[in-house]
């Protein structure tokens, strides 16, 4: 059984509350339990955290033992040198994802310093993005 292992960035715990016309009205915990009763074949695990370094920790635990990473560093995503260099050092695939389209909002949400080092992004699907990514996963032939 494939292990993916999502990480989510500062704020997302807010998620379902947090500017519902930009991310939605869905809490994270309600979403990776539906995400999970479609998926059954893989095993997905969640991990939030509102601290850079968590964060980086997580990536290096995971980044060795999982078979993918799906990341939404969330603010970071624009400012953590750190993080990028995280997701270049580990093993496992990292695919980089945002709910809202960073690209059509401010000019400081337009760079990414993970988006060099992942194996592809999904921008801009909501939380439809998570889902995206996890089916990059799932081989189809
Ligand atoms: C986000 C986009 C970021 O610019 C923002 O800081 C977030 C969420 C997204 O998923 O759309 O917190 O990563």
């Amino acid at each position: 059984m494939k292990k993916l292992m999502i990480i989510n960035g500062p704020n997302l715990n807010l998620l379902g509350t947090r500017e519902p016309e930009i991310y939605g009205n869905l809490s994270f915990t309600e979403f990776i339990e539906a995400l999970r009763g479609k998926y059954p074949e893989l095993k997905i695990d969640y991990y939030q955290s509102n601290i850079e370094g968590e964060l980086i920790d997580k990536i290096q635990e995971a980044g060795f033992s999982y078979d993918g990473i799906i990341l939404n560093a969330a603010a970071y995503t624009h400012t953590s040198v750190g993080i990028g260099d995280a997701v270049k050092a580990v093993d496992a695939p990292v695919i980089e994802v945002h709910i809202s389209n960073t690209f059509a909002r401010e000019e400081y949400r337009h760079h990414s310093f993970i988006s060099a080092h992942a194996k592809g992004i999904i921008i801009g699907f909501g939380l439809q993005s998570y889902e995206l990514a996890v089916q990059s996963f799932i081989k189809t032939e």
